[in-house]
């Protein structure tokens, strides 16, 4: 989709009307939408709402008026116009192509910055939603790759043996029976006088079978999605090089296959991880955060100065059944961080809130055999038991840096919300690019 900064006559104007007997009328070269609010969220959606409409029509350009919404109003146009079509035989072309500005103060500056946030939501959609047979840890790998020569970041990978010489056992663990190798990527965005520095560590489990501890057939139907953390943590860098953001960002992808084979991993089994602690294994599909500790504690062995620290992962089902599919889950040990990053959930559109973590759920995840167990000992809050086994593995300098997103909700969900298709909706892209853009300030 094209954003131009130009009047239009010939292309078919876009009007935005609070009061209007339907939701969307199509007259003589004018699209009439209704608006069901004056949210920022409100114009997001009618404009994802026309574009929907207008898939059905034949209309290759549009072009909107002068606008105080018009940030809301692209970026529900540019994320409401993404399809999937990668595997269709016959993919039908988006009939709108390009999408006409009228300038204004600050309009050339708010198009960049949301074309800019929306593509990469998009990006990370389109490896979310390819098949894990084409997206295993090395087609990530490539993906990865490609961005660092085209955004002049630094790249750089350890492949199995290297995480081995590592001694990141527990992340080994997970991926040893596959027959797609697991790996690191780290991807680095070092601006020369930076404000801020963060690390952001991405679940990336290519796909999630549950290992020995088998998902039921529904279950793991979608499982291809347990690389959206990682494939968050890309588009993120693909955002803030094109940004030219004045933070230091630096990446880390956790990229592993949980398979079933004569050499999987087993439930009893003790796993020693990077940071000396022993974990005892007791359901191969809690991996993301065997995967996450390792590359959590490589990180901060890595790169030993930052001011942030977070991970995004899918991590447990329990974070859908707490507050839906439409929500990211966030905690951590340091409230005004908390606060900051719902300040950002909230101004980039994406849906976040905390759970608390408490002293009494802590015990849940001790072992009689073991430092750690990677279950909790009962179901009950087990979003807050995986995040402090991920806690584990912060170390106390940096427990306040630290935030856990759980975005295992709204990362992939079965039936368009909003302006979001079917499947990946990029969820943590917008949101954490707020974020960082709050800290050049
Ligand atoms: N990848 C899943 C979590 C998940 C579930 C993400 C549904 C998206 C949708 C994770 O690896 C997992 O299987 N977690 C288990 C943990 C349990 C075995 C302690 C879960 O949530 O059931
Ligand atoms: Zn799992
Ligand atoms: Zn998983």
């Amino acid at each position: 989709m094209k954003i131009i900064v130009q009047n239009n006559k010939k292309a078919v104007k876009v009007i935005f009307r609070k009061k209007l007997d339907r939701e969307i009328k199509l007259t003589k070269n004018r699209v009439l939408v209704k608006l069901d609010g004056s949210e920022n969220e409100d114009f997001r959606l009618a404009g994802g709402k026309v574009m929907n409409f207008l898939e059905n029509e034949k209309i290759s350009a549009i072009s909107l008026g002068k606008n105080s919404k018009l940030k809301y109003i692209l970026e529900g146009m540019l994320l409401g116009s993404y399809r999937f079509t990668k595997y269709k035989s016959k993919p039908k072309k988006f009939p709108v192509t390009k999408i006409f500005v009228q300038s204004g103060k600050g309009v050339k500056s708010i198009v960049q910055q949301v074309q800019v946030i929306s593509e990469a939501t998009n990006f990370t959609k389109d490896i979310i939603n390819s098949m894990p047979q084409e997206m295993n840890p090395q087609g990530m790998v490539k993906v990865a790759k490609t961005l660092a020569k085209t955004h002049n970041l630094k790249f750089s990978t350890l492949n199995q043996k290297q995480l081995e010489n590592e001694n990141m056992n527990a992340f080994v663990a997970v991926g040893r029976s596959s027959s797609n190798p697991s790996a690191l990527v780290k991807l680095s965005h070092k601006p020369k006088s930076a404000k801020k520095k963060i690390l952001l560590i991405g679940k990336g489990l290519t796909y999630d079978s549950g290992g020995l501890s088998l998902k039921p057939a529904d279950a793991m139907t979608t499982m291809k999605s347990d690389k959206s953390g990682a494939s968050a943590v890309i588009g993120i860098m693909k955002a803030v090089s094109e940004l030219n953001l004045n933070v230091e960002v630096i990446g880390y992808l956790g990229l592993a296959e949980n398979m079933v084979g004569g050499d999987s991993y087993k439930p009893d089994d003790i796993l020693v991880a990077r940071n000396g602690k022993t974990i005892e294994v007791r359901n191969t599909d809690a991996e993301g955060r065997l995967v996450l500790a390792d590359t959590l504690a490589y990180a901060q062995d890595d790169e030993v100065k930052f001011d942030y620290i977070f991970n995004i992962a899918t991590l447990t089902g329990a974070a859908v059944v707490a507050v839906g599919e439409y929500t990211t889950l966030t905690m951590g040990h340091n409230d005004k961080l908390k606060s900051k990053l719902l300040k950002s959930g909230e101004k980039s559109g994406e849906l976040v809130t905390t759970l608390p973590f408490n002293r009494y759920l802590e015990q849940k995840i001790s072992s009689p055999v073991a430092d750690l167990s990677n279950t909790g000992s009962t179901r009950y809050g087990s979003s807050l038991t995986a995040g402090l086994f991920l806690s584990e593995f912060i170390k106390k300098k940096n427990k306040s840096k630290w935030l856990h997103l759980d975005i295992a909700g709204p990362a992939y969900v079965e039936s368009a919300w909003g302006y979001n298709q079917f499947g990946a909706s990029g969820a943590g892209v917008r949101m954490v690019v707020e974020f960082i853009k709050s800290l050049e300030k």
